[in-house]
């Protein structure tokens, strides 16, 4: 081939495959192919595209460990009656080759064997990374990557997870979650970003926009979903699926951000809060669902219930006298597809309510056209096959090398008293209690089975805290005995005797795994025997550190003056266990900040943005230590807070620039996460003491300084007032930062 053909040849491969890159459609021809097939379309098929089936459905009998479809169950779904999208993944996570046949087979059936050739749409909980995928990496749960206070790495996390679901196929993840997590008793605290509004639509946002980019049509990209809209993480009774009471001011404050947050950044799927609000299952609110989702906060996604709740109408929240009626009001309400999740009932029951005038059939069409517009959006009509074998890319290497990244980044000391911390890698030390030795206990639920408990499924060559200690400092000089598990003792009395051998006691407690229901508890405390080992322990007189690896903030104000270090890790995934060993013996600085108000007692829980009230006795409310509290193994000095303007004229502000002086004072370089507060000092609805409105992390070598610079929106400024409107008032407003604080007026 002479230079010119070689050229020319290079050239037309070079148009080819950007015209195979560029194959994502412009939103006018998606608009444009998704009204020719609704006209196309029969009432059954429609429908059809409305129901979702879970993977079990199309088991087949006896199949053994490998999942395995029966395909004359699949047809009877997805060619007979229509199904639209099928979830879950079928008891335990499967290896990427297992899922790649399993969408293969689904897909061959949709897209050959039905009239129209829809794809399936298959969704997943991808909740911490790809954890329904047998290779995938693991990051930690939501509530340790809002300690990080690092969005950038929140985006990271979700491009990984994006990558590795739709490397097996799999184009629809079920995450976010955008509760903010106010209620610490819930079984589900772990899986939000923390208490604070601000976080949680920082951190969603980013994860969002990580999961999805700009196109998720590639193969290197999923469609997101917001849950649990709305008011899900303020169960009134701490347990799950249990009424909420939330004032409409309250809740466009509180909770309703984020969800805009995740609209704004083009979040395609939105699914509901399983419970109800003030009374109103959500499931059946036109309110929550049309009027705020559609109406106001302008989502043009699709919406999908959360498991079985379409029934729950009428079994649990008692709205409805019969399954008809409740598949009626939740249509009609907004629901555009139900995860019913078993049977035919939901596709029955709305076939016939069409046929008989009850719900009209432009609701069904616009419920399929937005349903139809996300597998567009996602490619599936011109490919709904898993690409290429990505054997490699799949739990690299640098994948898990972030989620270790964001372990240590987690990693937030609470207490250390006479700079205990960091241990000398010479010391002895036990190693006790019932969350040293299991890699379960790192990671929480929707680890590999939803409940996470199956210890077997664990990549082995990822180390429990016991594991990764041993490794750094040699068994020489560790010991372990696990002393109690979570309600019961064990070798108790061994463990006090071996502390007498021991330089320093670790005493790893905590929770067990556990996802949503499984996971209620009535009492915050700690359990009995995890305090009583720690108690005896103390008594011996060797100084101990507690490690607590827990999904909420159990109650421990009974041994905290028994120790002298405390390390919060939460639910840091399977890279945990490294990342406490390299903060426990210097080889990491630690700089999370608690993205929670750790309670002091197990009830009358109060949130950092209390009002001035709050404590009854004119005191400042207790905790046993404040959200955004965190300490380093360095010291950071704070100065020059400044504003761009001491006064401002209400009717001109567009932002407002603040910025502050930040220096490492001590002798180790290390993390600081700078947290900006606004108090509105007096105001028409009774306001915060104050609230987050802007955070940065920053490294610091010892010496540097560093200026952190916040814009500040009119939103920084806002409230809801009485009338459940925006507000902004004239007056004094404080600004703070570190010890630093100035005074800012709008006039
Ligand atoms: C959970 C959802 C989850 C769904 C599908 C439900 O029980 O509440 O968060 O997405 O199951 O697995």
């Amino acid at each position: 081939m002479n230079t010119v053909s070689r050229l020319v040849t290079f050239v037309l491969v070079l148009c080819f495959s950007s015209c195979l890159l560029s194959g994502a459609m412009t939103p006018k021809q998606i608009d444009k192919e998704v009204k020719n097939l609704v006209k196309k379309m029969t009432l059954e098929e429609k429908v059809g595209q409305m129901t979702q089936l879970t993977l079990e459905t199309i088991q087949k009998k006896d199949s053994g460990p490998e999942f395995t479809i029966d395909p004359e169950k699949l047809r009877n779904l997805v060619v007979k009656n229509n199904v639209g999208s099928i979830l879950n993944c079928g008891g335990q996570a499967n290896y990427t080759k297992t899922w790649h046949t399993i969408i293969t087979q689904i897909q061959d059936v949709a897209t050959k064997e039905t009239r129209l050739k829809i794809p399936v749409i298959y969704g997943v909980d991808s909740i911490h990374g790809a954890n329904y995928i047998r290779e995938a990496t693991l990051f930690p749960q939501a509530i340790a990557m809002a300690a990080t206070g690092d969005p950038d790495l929140v985006h990271k996390a979700g491009e990984i997870t994006a990558m590795e679901t739709r490397a097996a196929g799999i184009p629809w993840n079920f995450n976010p979650v955008l509760g903010v997590g106010r209620q610490p008793m819930w079984s589900r605290m772990w899986e939000t970003f923390g208490e604070d509004t601000f976080i949680v639509a920082t951190m969603g946002a980013a994860y969002i926009k990580g999961l999805q980019d700009n196109d998720i049509s590639g193969d290197n990209r999923v469609v997101g979903c917001m849950k649990h809209y709305l008011g899900y993480s303020m169960p009134r009774s701490g347990r799950d699926r249990t009424p909420a009471w939330i004032p409409d001011r309250e809740m466009r404050e509180i909770f309703l951000p984020p969800f805009k947050a995740a609209v704004d950044a083009g979040v395609g799927t939105v699914m509901v809060n399983s419970s109800e609000i003030n009374g109103s299952p959500v499931h059946a609110s036109h309110y929550y669902l049309t009027e705020i989702l559609r109406d106001e906060l302008g989502f043009k996604g699709f919406v999908v219930t959360d498991w079985d709740d379409i029934n729950n109408l009428y079994t649990r929240e008692m709205v409805a006298p019969d399954q008809r009626t409740a598949v009626k009001m939740a249509v009609m309400a907004g629901i555009d597809m139900s995860m019913v999740p078993y049977d035919l009932s939901f596709y029955n029951h709305l076939i016939d309510l069409v046929k008989k005038g009850e719900v009209p059939k432009s609701r069904i069409d616009k419920a399929v056209s937005d349903i139809l517009r996300v597998k567009f959006q996602l490619g599936l009509f011109d490919n709904a096959y898993p690409p290429a074998d990505k054997a490699g890319q799949i739990g690299s290497d640098a994948n898990w090398s972030v989620s270790l990244d964001a372990a240590r980044k987690a990693m937030t000391l609470l207490k250390n008293e006479k700079a205990i911390l960091p241990l000398s890698k010479k010391a002895k030390v036990l190693v006790t209690g019932p969350t040293a030795n299991l890699l379960s206990v790192l990671n929480g639920g929707w680890t590999y089975t939803w409940q996470g408990d199956q210890e077997k499924l664990y990549p082995q060559e990822k180390m429990t805290i016991l594991e990764a200690i041993t490794a750094k400092v040699g068994a020489d000089n560790v010991t372990y005995v696990k002393g109690v598990d979570f309600d019961k003792r064990q070798d108790y009395d061994k463990a006090i005797q071996a502390a007498a051998d021991c330089d320093i006691v670790l005493a790893c407690i905590g929770e067990p795994t556990y996802c949503e229901t499984p996971g209620n508890i009535y009492d915050l405390t700690m359990t009995q025997p995890q305090l009583d080992l720690v108690a005896a322990l103390a008594q011996t007189g060797k100084p101990v550190i507690l490690i607590l690896t827990e999904g909420r903030p159990r109650v421990i104000s009974a041994i905290e003056p028994l120790a002298q270090g405390i390390l919060a890790t939460y639910l840091p995934g399977p890279e945990g266990g490294r990342a406490i060993a390299d903060v426990l013996f210097g080889d990491y600085n630690p700089g999370g900040k608690l993205p929670f108000s750790y309670p002091k007692y197990p009830g009358g829980f109060e949130w950092y943005d209390f009002k001035k009230s709050a404590d009854g006795n004119g005191g400042q409310v207790r905790f046993q230590w404040p959200f955004g509290h965190g300490l380093s193994y360095t010291s950071f000095k704070y100065a020059n807070l400044k504003l761009a303007a001491e006064r401002i004229q209400l009717k001109a502000l567009k932002s407002l620039k603040v910025s502050v002086d930040v220096t490492n004072t001590g002798k180790l370089a290390g993390d600081e996460i700078v947290q900006l507060y606004v108090s509105d000092v007096v105001a028409s609805i009774t306001p915060p003491n104050k609230r987050l409105k802007g955070f940065q992390r920053i490294h610091l070598k010892p010496g540097e300084t560093k200026t952190v610079t916040f814009e500040l929106n009119p939103d920084a400024f806002t409230f809801i007032d009485h009338k459940s409107q925006p507000a902004i008032e004239k007056g004094q407003f404080i600004l703070r930062a570190g010890d630093q604080k100035k005074a800012f007026w709008l006039d």
